[in-house]
This record gives C-alpha cells, sequence and structure tokens, in this order.
C-alpha cells in the first residue's frame, strides 16, 4: 500500500541520518523562525558515517528526493557525512535532471568559513564520522579559504551511536570522548580550535567541553550553518520567494514514531509529533 504523503509546499527540508540534524535545525529556527520546516530523519538506516561513498549517497539522494515531494524547494543537508559524501554529485548530477530550480545545500562550507576568524595559531582539528574524515572534505575546504592553516582529522565512530542510542550523558561516554580528543590533541599539540564535524556532537558538547584542554575553542556548527542559510535567502530572493512563512516544523522519520519522538523531545527540549515515511 502506498504511504499517505502528507505535503507542505515551501517549507524548507532539513534531513540528517538521525537526531543530530535537529541541532542544526533548531539554529536554523532560532535566526529563521518565520519559515516552515520539515526534519527527515534516516533514523532506520543511521549511522552514515561507517557506509561507503555509494551507499551514503544513494541513501541521500533518496532522502532529497523525498523532500522535493512534499513539497520543499529547498533541502539542508544537515549531516556533515551526507555533505561530504552526496552534496556534489547531487548537485552536479542530480539536480538539472530532477528540477534545475531547487537547490540543495550543506554544512560543511559554512563551518569552514567561520574558522579562519577563530583559530590563532592556525592549527586547527576536526572530530568527524570516518566517512567525514576519510572523505578529506574538511582540509580541503579549509586550505581552499586558509591555505596556511594545517589541519587534522580524528574519526570518533563511537559518538553517533552513543546519542542515537540515549547513550549520550552515559558514563561510557566519558570513555569514548576522552579517548577521541586525546588521539586528536596527540597529533598536533598546537590545536586551538576543534571543529565538531558531525551534527551529532553537539548533543555530547558538556562532555567535549570537560576533555579539552584549556584555551582550546570548541565550534559546533548550528549557528554558522544558520547565518550561512539566513544571508543565502537574503542574497536569493526568487529562492526566498518559494518559501512559505507559516512557522510551522513538522517531524518525519523512517524509523518508529514513537522512539523519534521520545529521543527527539529530549535533544530539542520540546514535545514533538512525528510521522513515519519509508524513502527508497
Ligand atoms: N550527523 C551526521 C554527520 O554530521 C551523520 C552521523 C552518522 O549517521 O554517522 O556526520
Amino acid at each position: 500500500m502506498k504511504e499517505e504523503l502528507s505535503k507542505l509546499p515551501g517549507a524548507i527540508g532539513v534531513f540528517d541520518s538521525g537526531y543530530g540534524g535537529l541541532t542544526i535545525l533548531s539554529k536554523i529556527r532560532q535566526a529563521l523562525p518565520e519559515y516552515d520546516y520539515i526534519y527527515l530523519g534516516d533514523n532506520a538506516r543511521t549511522p552514515y558515517g561507517t557506509r561507503s561513498f555509494e551507499i551514503v549517497y544513494e541513501f541521500t539522494l533518496q532522502a532529497v528526493n523525498k523532500l522535493f515531494e512534499m513539497g520543499c524547494h529547498l533541502v539542508i543537508l544537515a549531516c556533515n557525512t551526507a555533505s561530504a559524501k552526496a552534496l556534489r554529485s547531487i548537485q552536479i548530477n542530480d539536480l538539472p535532471g530532477i528540477d534545475p530550480e531547487r537547490r540543495v545545500l550543506g554544512v560543511i562550507r559554512p563551518t569552514v568559513e567561520c574558522i579562519g576568524n577563530i583559530t590563532n595559531s592556525r592549527h586547527v582539528g576536526v572530530l568527524a564520522t570516518s566517512g567525514t574524515i576519510k572523505s578529506e572534505s574538511y582540509p580541503l575546504e579549509i586550505h581552499k579559504l586558509f591555505p596556511d592553516i594545517e589541519v587534522h582529522g580524528q574519526a570518533c565512530p563511537m559518538w553517533v551511536p552513543l546519542v542515537e542510542n540515549n547513550e549520550a550523558h552515559g558514563l561510557g561516554a566519558d570513555f569514548f570522548v576522552q579517548k577521541d580528543i586525546d588521539s586528536l590533541m596527540y597529533k598536533d599539540r598546537k590545536i586551538d580550535t576543534i571543529i565538531l564535524g558531525c551534527t551529532h556532537y553537539p548533543l555530547l558538547a558538556n562532555k567535549i567541553k570537560r576533555f579539552v584542554p584549556d584555551g582550546v575553542t570548541v565550534v559546533s556548527q548550528g549557528e554558522y550553518v544558520a547565518a550561512s542559510l539566513k544571508d543565502y535567502l537574503h542574497r536569493h530572493p526568487e529562492m526566498d520567494g518559494k518559501c512559505t512563512k507559516g512557522g510551522s516544523c513538522r517531524f518525519y522519520t523512517t524509523e518508529s514514531e514513537d522512539k523519534f519522538r521520545e529521543s527527539a523531545s529530549i535533544f530539542l527540549n520540546e514535545r514533538i509529533t512525528a510521522q513515519r515515511i519509508t524513502i527508497e
């Protein structure tokens, strides 16, 4: 039976493999409360961070198509792994055939743009999923803008499962957070700025701050992505005109609605309802 897909034409789509994109969504909604939003979490297939390029691309394209089908003209990949592994191909190869008027934006570029003003030592660390680290997207993007900055990355494969399984505040999380931060700092003691290059990681922010050395700045992406989107809509009135402004937000998940509602409410600090959909 074909599922009943409610539409919200003109909503801005925000996509993540799971709950992490909620950290981006909440900053976007703070900066741009008047717009309508659809959040889609592919919780049934998370994590993406340990999956191959082909699979992340395939899943992300399916999600983008679903959000287009629901009426979005603009989709934000609120997921570094999807931004690193799928964004460029979707923009260049898929969008012209799907609808050249629609747009898909990622989270890496807006984060990287702010870095030049934050680091003094010009040594930057990136904590991210294995997929994002392997893609080299952060060093590549940073060096396009700031060739003088030295970048070291550390994959943190356990952090997303800790968040997805509601273990972000438990003792088990202490062990993995400290271990990965120590490994990063061991690679380069001059690092004075650490980018949280995964949208799930702000949910571990308190622990992360406990384990980074004094004087190191920890950069979460939400505010930079929100500011960049605001700027984008200002510079593209033709897209802004297509985005409806009713102040609503709907949540969709590929996993159980109850599971999503409970966990998302904790992460967002508000009660929400969600609808389950399939993407393929
Ligand atoms: N939250 C996503 C990111 O920013 C993906 C995490 C995952 O699914 O592994 O990378």
